[in-house]
């Protein structure tokens, strides 16, 4: 995240409508509303380049093939028919971005990002950078990850031990849940935070990047039927293939309808910089984050707060690895620290340990007919802020 993507808003879910209200409204002086302005169209910009860019790619792809020796390309017959098929999931995955940003004009209920430039004569001017173009290819990633039946095996590595661990901490059927306040940050496309409203809890999904956001956005508030939507996440991948079919696999979505959330669910979505949005000491019960500490330019800082917002007697679960985002990224701040050194930290702040495991597989957007996988050994632990 090299760029700044962020927005502070904040968005509430009730009776099946999400609205978006920003936290940062009052606070912003004019230049800081005019870059968040800005921002909001670069990102908007880049979903609507994402079918330029992407089939410049396949573009390359033809060339390549039209350039082997006559002999060659009569060995391969079915290639250009599978070219022609990556052509049609590109334009397909476009429809479906056209609609999450149709949704996102007036999507913050406090706070008016127009007049924004939406649909295709937006794209003018300096294209968005390769970074922006990856990040709208990762948003895609994560439908499936969150929203997809395919997403399935992933989600119950990663969000299930989480989820087991609250229920067992706050039962509902000991303790009126929606009275205990779980906070999800660095919360994705939401689902973690969905599932955890489903059981009764009063929770709240944290997310910083617009990406995600419009993602978000058009899935709580726009999908309300189930697998109505289909994605073609994979066709970017053009190695690692055992078969072509594998690129052009369709993933629907969403799994579930997540308009089906209890009618006394309470279940919101704040937008902006979790150091930044969560200031108000010992307000949460409960703070879960998935694949998300890695993600600070100063871990300790995210340990500080999460310590700080949490009741006495609150407990923090966490999963991931420690692939620190900005370890490699030129002229951001980045202390990379082992989990030895996390895990003094936690216990320095105060926090006991309750329970710890150090290697529990998990996978992150995995495609998995691909050659080559990324499995994690994640850490897995919940520590309680004592009483
Ligand atoms: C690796 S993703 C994990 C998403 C989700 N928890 C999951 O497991 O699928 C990390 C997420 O944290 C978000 N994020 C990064 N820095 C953040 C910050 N400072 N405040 C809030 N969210 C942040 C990113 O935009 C991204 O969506």
């Amino acid at each position: 995240m090299a760029e700044d993507e962020s927005s502070r808003c904040s968005t509430s879910c009730s009776e099946g409508e999400t609205h978006l209200i920003s936290s940062g409204a009052n606070g912003f002086n004019r230049d800081e509303e005019d870059l968040e302005k800005e921002n909001f169209q670069r990102i908007l910009n880049a979903f609507l380049f994402y079918r330029s860019h992407s089939l410049k790619r396949v573009q390359r792809a033809e060339q390549q093939y039209r350039d082997l020796p006559a002999h060659h390309q009569e060995m391969l017959p079915c290639y250009m028919d599978h070219i022609d098929l990556v052509r049609t999931c590109i334009d397909h995955n476009y429809q479906v971005i056209k609609l999450i940003t149709a949704q996102t004009s007036g999507m913050f209920e406090n706070k008016d990002h127009g007049p924004v430039q939406s649909g295709e004569n937006v794209i003018r001017g300096v294209p968005p950078t390769g970074f922006d173009m990856d990040k709208v290819k990762t948003t895609l990633k994560q439908f499936s990850r969150d929203w997809s039946d395919a997403g399935k095996a992933e989600r119950s590595a990663c969000y299930d031990p989480v989820i087991a661990e609250i229920c067992q901490r706050f039962p509902v059927h000991k303790c009126d849940p929606s009275t205990v306040y779980v906070l999800v940050p660095g919360a994705g496309l939401g689902r973690l935070a969905f599932e955890l409203a489903k059981q009764g809890y009063c929770c709240q999904g944290n997310e910083w990047s617009l990406f995600m956001l419009f993602g978000s956005n058009f899935v709580l508030n726009k999908c309300r039927e189930v697998n109505a939507f289909t994605l073609y996440p994979w066709v970017h991948s053009w190695i690692n293939l055992r078969s072509f079919s594998h690129q052009i696999e369709a993933v629907t979505f969403p799994d579930v309808n997540p308009a089906d959330l209890p009618a006394s669910a309470n279940f919101s979505m704040a937008a902006g910089d979790f150091l930044d949005v969560y200031t108000e000491p010992e307000s949460w019960h409960c703070v879960a984050t998935v694949f998300f500490i890695d993600t600070a330019h100063n871990i300790i800082s995210y340990i500080e707060t999460i310590w700080k917002i949490l009741k006495p007697g609150g407990y923090w679960v966490n999963m991931g690895p420690l692939l620190y985002h900005f370890a490699e990224v030129p002229n951001e701040h980045s202390i990379e620290l082992s989990y030895e050194e996390v895990r003094s930290i936690i216990l320095k702040f105060g926090f006991e340990f309750e329970k710890e495991e150090l290697s529990v597989k998990s996978t992150y957007t995995q495609n998995v007919h691909s050659m080559l996988t990324y499995q994690y050994n994640s850490v897995f632990f919940v520590v309680r802020k004592p009483l």
